[in-house]
């Protein structure tokens, strides 16, 4: 059997550097450079940060108990519901309690199985477009970008009727430079100040745009009494239970959510899959092979056609999880795997962490996704792999996205051959989702 390629991964140290390291150098500006070995190997690490108690914990059963079993006793925290609150607002991700309930009540069936079906050949359709624009030359492309642009692209379509105000190149340079802030704001959060950071006016004209635009936008849904998008329906189904100012908050607050949940995660997932696909040519070929047949049935139910995609997607979400960290903050004592957990201490679970480590996975760095095969991902725990989350809290989008990826990846197979380019591997970056540091450029030519 031929070695096993172990992609690119975020630079290690040999110990767990102070915690003020963190906030300064490279550790400021990627949550995923210098972890020590011990954290791939340990399951529970407990540390001070400004005052807070956080413990690291990769104990699959602990997590299990936080996400899931104990869940009403661990919240989104604060300091993190703030520093999005001036983005996301209450809208369904940073609300908690029966304001939550209600939200994922009424957004759930628009994520359904049935209702992600009834979307994929908008998502097509989206891809295709885009793809017919592609050079045809042998020429490098940052599939970094385009992998942005056409989920930007996707959820302007499925979710908001296509609103050329939402697909502008404009939107894009907005919303990026929003979830920019986010990342680099969590010192000054910490501390409890504003962002005063280089990016933080546009940011906060990025914000700014977007919630107005979507405002605009629920305005003209609710004069019609709805309409026949998903905003349409989101934007009635909160008009018939809260009074209409309110409606409409949230109403943009969960637009916002979504755009922004919805976007950068999956081109994250895209990007790393593409580039793990052009470094591995042979694999490449047979998944064209597969995405060629897959293309030629109904959209509807194409992930049922690609089961060697969506165990490199599967896999590739391992190595690269486009959320690397999930917070809790416990709001009442508790004892979780043997320790105690204090009233108020945050738990910290990263994927990323988890998802390499050597007491839960055979070559950890390696990509191999025959570990998906059906039989052997039965017998996985069930907290082990976690790219969407767990529990009540799970991605809410998380079998659109799923769809939409291997729809995209199968239309970009089916369309062009994509190389690595020599030069210095892509170096993982973690802020709010895990991307490349200097976007993804490959070489893509014709078949
Ligand atoms: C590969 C793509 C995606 C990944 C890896 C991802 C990951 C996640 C994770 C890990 C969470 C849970 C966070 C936590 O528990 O603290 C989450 C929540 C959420 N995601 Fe996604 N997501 C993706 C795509 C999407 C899409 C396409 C949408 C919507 C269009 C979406 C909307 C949301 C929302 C609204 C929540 C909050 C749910 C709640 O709190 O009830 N996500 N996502």
């Amino acid at each position: 059997m031929p070695a096993l390629l172990i992609p690119p991964y975020p630079h290690r140290s040999s110990d767990w550097a102070p915690v003020w390291t963190a906030f300064v150098g490279r550790r400021a500006n990627n949550s995923v450079h210098g972890w020590p070995e011990d954290a791939f190997q340990s399951t529970w690490k407990t540390r001070r940060v400004f005052g807070y108690t956080v413990h690291v914990v990769s104990d699959p059963d602990a997590i299990g108990r936080v996400l899931l079993d104990n869940k009403t006793d661990y919240e989104r925290p604060a300091l993190v519901r703030k520093l999005l609150g001036a983005a996301l607002g209450d809208g369904l991700f940073n609300a908690e309690g029966e304001s939550w309930r209600e939200q994922r009540r009424i957004v759930a069936p628009t994520f359904s199985p049935a209702a992600v079906s009834g979307f994929a050949n908008v998502i097509a359709e989206a891809t295709s477009a885009r793809v017919a624009r592609w050079r045809t030359d042998k020429a490098p492309m940052d599939m970094a970008a385009e992998a942005t642009g056409t989920t930007m692209a996707i959820i302007a379509a499925t979710l908001f009727g296509g609103d050329a105000r939402l697909t502008a190149p404009a939107a894009a340079g907005h919303i990026t430079a929003m979830l920019d802030a986010a990342g680099r704001a969590r010192v000054t959060a910490l501390l409890g100040l504003r962002s005063l950071g280089p990016g933080s006016g546009r940011a906060r004209a990025g914000g700014r745009f977007l919630r107005d635009t979507l405002g605009a936008m629920a305005d003209e849904r609710a004069a019609a009494g709805g309409g026949n998008d998903f905003y349409g329906g989101l934007v009635a189904a909160l008009h018939a239970r809260y009074p209409a100012a309110q409606a409409r908050e949230l109403a943009i607050d969960n637009a916002v959510a979504f755009y922004v949940a919805g976007h950068e995660t999956t081109a994250n997932a895209l990007t790393w899959t593409i580039y793990l696909l052009a470094a591995q040519p042979e694999l490449q070929e047979e998944l064209r092979a597969e995405a060629q047949t897959a293309l030629v049935g109904e959209m509807g139910d194409i992930d049922a056609r690609l089961p060697r995609l969506r165990a490199v997607l599967d896999e590739s979400l391992r190595l690269y999880p486009p959320a690397p960290r999930l917070d809790r903050e416990a709001m009442a004592d508790d004892e979780l795997a043997g320790r105690t957990v204090r009233r108020g201490d945050l738990v910290s679970i990263w994927p990323y962490v988890l998802h390499r480590h050597r007491a839960l996975w055979d070559e950890p760095d390696a990509f191999d996704p025959d570990r998906f095969a059906p039989d052997r991902r039965a017998a996985m725990h069930r907290h082990q792999y976690l790219p969407f989350g767990a529990g009540p809290r799970v991605c809410v989008g998380a079998r659109f996205a799923i769809v939409e990826a291997l729809i995209v990846l199968a239309h970009w197979l089916e369309a062009r051959r994509f190389a690595v380019r020599p030069g210095p591997p892509p170096v993982p970056v973690g802020r709010v989702t895990l991307r490349p540091e200097r976007g993804m450029p490959l070489a893509v030519s014709a078949l």
